[in-house]
């Protein structure tokens, strides 16, 4: 199924960092994901890397002159400019970004920069010093007034062998950068969505907690998807070995009751409340303060209460909830019943048992059924896709209210 980086066309400037070997990678997933990306190199870029190393992943040519007549090739910065969705600089820099900061058009990413109406987004990598030089500082805070995205950098290992902030981010953010930047005019361009994520834990003890083996991929599924369509997100999550996507504004919680409290915040100026948490449905009646000593006794009964049915709680004015029904047996009696018992719009039913889709896996099988009496089988599709089609849904009764 196509996402958001489909057809893309992505021009990616690669300076002469050391980080731009990073560059291959982030071409490589760039491509991966189904984006064209025509790369250029600049004059000192060439020194660390062959344009063949792009090429090869890429399929296109690589623009490593401004003077390039390779007109077979259809290269010319002002066309490559203009069909250009994004122009993207990675690693950029200390010397291009002071170049893009006074228009220099001295070579073919310069010409490019200027020429395009495209977004542009720029990724810092360079020594500590001269990131935080006030030359450096000042042409950056240039970029940003000029609405020029910057991504990074971050605090790490420096090719100087020190640590401080000058790291070019990984690939993998720079992509999720990308995607929210395409994805800002999206057909959810103004809603709201609160995604819920990961399985609560309950604790017995200080090291002690009762939990499930929810990965919270559905839920970040659901934050990704929606950021690509251009909503607003808020991701309510327990802690997961997840990165939470660029542009989702992450609230942290651990157990039902502070998930609780948290959803109810955020639901209120929301347009979509999507529950793909796994909550707990019992706690421990009480939380020891200190560690539970290991006794004589054979047995330890737990006395549980239940937790508040957060979905069922939150108020359906001006909100579609949408809720899961995680079951392992009699499937779509039990979604249906969930759905009326817990004033739901629409609930994603999908059978946990199977090793296939469910917890902790990249891909889910669910049936989605809504109170207008749809209901439609997605077949065994990515967690993203799934997500996708349950935001589709979610659309419609948006438009209906
Ligand atoms: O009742 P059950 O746990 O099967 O319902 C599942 C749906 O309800 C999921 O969307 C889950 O996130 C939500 N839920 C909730 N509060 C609870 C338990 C489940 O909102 N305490």
């Amino acid at each position: 199924m196509p996402n958001i980086l489909t057809d893309k066309k992505i021009v990616l400037g690669v300076t002469g960092s050391i980080a731009c070997y990073k560059a291959v990678d982030l071409a490589s997933k760039l491509k991966q994901a189904g984006a064209l990306v025509e790369v250029i190199l600049t004059e000192s870029a060439q020194k660390f890397l062959s344009p063949l190393s792009f090429n090869s992943i890429t399929h296109q040519p690589v623009v490593t002159s401004l003077f390039d007549t390779n007109s077979e090739a259809g290269i010319n910065h002002v066309a490559l400019a203009r069909r250009a969705d994004i122009v993207v600089v990675a690693p950029a820099t200390a010397n291009t970004i002071a170049k893009i900061a006074h228009g220099q058009a001295d070579d073919a990413l310069g010409t490019t920069i200027l020429a395009t109406e495209a977004p542009i987004m720029v990724c810092p990598a360079m020594d500590g010093n001269m990131y935080e030089s006030p030359a450096t500082q000042a042409n950056i805070k240039t970029l940003k007034d000029r609405d020029i995205h910057l991504a990074g950098p971050e605090v790490g290992h420096l090719a100087s062998g020190q640590t401080g902030i000058g790291r070019l981010i990984e690939p993998q953010r720079i992509v999720s950068h990308i995607r929210f930047i395409l994805g800002r005019d999206g057909d959810l361009a103004g809603k709201t969505i609160v995604a819920s994520a990961g399985g609560t834990r309950e604790s017995l003890d200080p090291v002690r907690d009762i939990t499930n083996r929810s990965s919270g991929k559905m839920g970040y599924a659901i934050a990704e998807a929606a950021l690509d369509r251009g909503a607003s997100v808020v991701l309510v999550s327990t802690p997961t070995n997840l990165s939470p996507p660029v542009g989702s504004t992450v609230v942290l919680v651990k157990n039902a009751h502070d998930m609780h409290e948290a959803i109810t915040i955020e639901s209120k100026n929301a347009d979509v409340l999507v529950m793909a948490a796994a909550v707990a449905d019992w706690q421990p009646v009480r939380s020891s303060g200190q560690k539970i000593k290991k006794s004589d006794k054979e047995t330890w009964a737990v006395e549980l209460t239940q937790t508040p049915d957060i979905i069922a709680s939150v108020s359906s004015e001006g909100l579609i909830k949408v809720g899961f029904a995680a079951e392992t047996e009699s499937i779509l009696q039990n979604a249906e019943t969930k759905m009326k018992s817990k004033n739901l719009d629409i609930v994603v039913a999908n059978d946990v048992s199977s090793e296939q889709s469910g917890f902790g896996s990249d891909n889910n099988d669910v049936t989605i059924i809504d109170r207008l009496g749809r209901v439609e089988e997605t077949g065994l599709l990515s967690k993203y896709d799934v997500a996708w089609q349950i935001l589709d849904r979610a659309l419609d009764f948006m438009k209906a209210i």
